[in-house]
């Protein structure tokens, strides 16, 4: 249907024909009340218009009914509109468990993106068909902002934090990639594409039998991410204080995902990558209860992607290399 309408983008992803639905429906509410004020005004104004100076029409003096009317219809379309919002919100806003990750850089001006498996790739983006895809983004320099209006995508990209984003295609097919936030001179290039691929073709693709042939496209392989992490985690040192098993002079890292964190103030937190980043650019900023301060910031020896090779390695291992 859409991709005779030109103004909509296809729909290629399981969220995308939930956001037209609901998208729609507020249209075509905002259409009939709008419409329906419009003539009702028109109608009334000749309806009943002033015919001569001596007409006295008769004092109205309300009716509870109407009024209840008025107030509990809008207000019943209104929480539709709420729940069914918060409900496609909350889809969106949470990754399903089974989808895989892929690691996004955004930087004046490029799109840099990394997969578990190590395939790094420029302003190009290649996933399977019907598999669930969970990005983790950052910025290097200012706010950029995820855009692949085929999938109903869009999630801005912050420097100093990750901010995270999903989607899952429905069709085979190349889609566009936009920087949807302004971010410099030529933030209008900053685009790319998404290169759904059927399964299998997508694990040729992975192994690198199928390179892209585009231009600015794949950066190559190197070692996947767990990999290039535990090598990290060996050279910067990590290893002499984070033992596996605890008793360490920093804490054990083994299963630090989706913990509760007693801090040195009292309060805690539920430790995710966003933790673990600051955790390791400024050690001091949520100090571990029962942890002495000693830990050195690792700002000058990690770039935004080596540090989510590292933050790759110890969700899945936990420290353990
Ligand atoms: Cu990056 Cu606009």
């Amino acid at each position: 249907m859409f991709s005779s309408f030109p103004f909509f983008p296809e729909q290629a992803s399981t969220m995308a024909p939930r956001v037209d639905a609901l998208y729609f429906f507020l249209i075509g509410v905002s259409a009939f009340f709008g419409l329906l004020v419009a003539f009702t005004v028109i109608y009334f104004a000749v309806r009943y218009r002033r015919r001569s100076d001596a007409e006295r029409p008769a004092a109205i003096h309300g009716s509870l009914a109407l009024e209840i009317a008025w107030s509990v219809i809008p207000f019943g379309i209104a929480m539709f509109m709420f729940f069914w919002g918060a409900n496609v919100y909350v889809s969106l806003a949470k990754p399903p468990d089974n989808a895989m990750e892929v690691f996004v850089v955004g930087k004046q001006w490029m799109w840099k993106l990394q997969h578990m498996e190590g395939r790094r790739e420029i302003n190009e983006l290649h996933v399977p068909v019907g598999k669930p895809v969970k990005l983790t983004m950052t910025s290097e320099d200012v706010i950029h902002s995820f855009f692949v209006p085929a999938f109903r995508m869009k999630q801005d990209v912050i420097p100093g934090r990750y901010t995270t984003a999903w989607f899952e295609a429905t069709k085979p097919g190349s889609y566009h990639l936009f920087c949807a936030e302004y971010c410099g001179t030529e933030h209008a290039k900053m685009i790319g594409r998404v290169v759904v691929m059927e399964q299998a073709e997508y694990q040729a693709w992975l192994s690198g039998v199928s390179g892209s042939s585009a231009p600015g496209g794949s950066e190559g392989n190197g070692p996947n991410m767990v990999a290039a992490g535990a090598e990290l985690f060996k050279k910067l040192g990590c290893v002499a204080c984070h033992l596996p098993a605890g008793g360490g002079l920093g804490p054990s890292l083994v299963g630090i995902i989706g913990k509760t964190i007693p801090l040195q103030d009292g309060s805690s937190i539920v430790a995710d990558e966003s933790y673990l980043r600051e955790s390791i650019l400024n050690p001091q900023a949520k100090l571990h209860q029962g942890f002495q301060p000693i830990m050195p910031t690792f700002k000058t020896q990690l770039n935004e992607e080596t540090l989510m090779q590292l933050i790759a390695f110890i969700k899945e291992k936990g420290g353990a290399v």
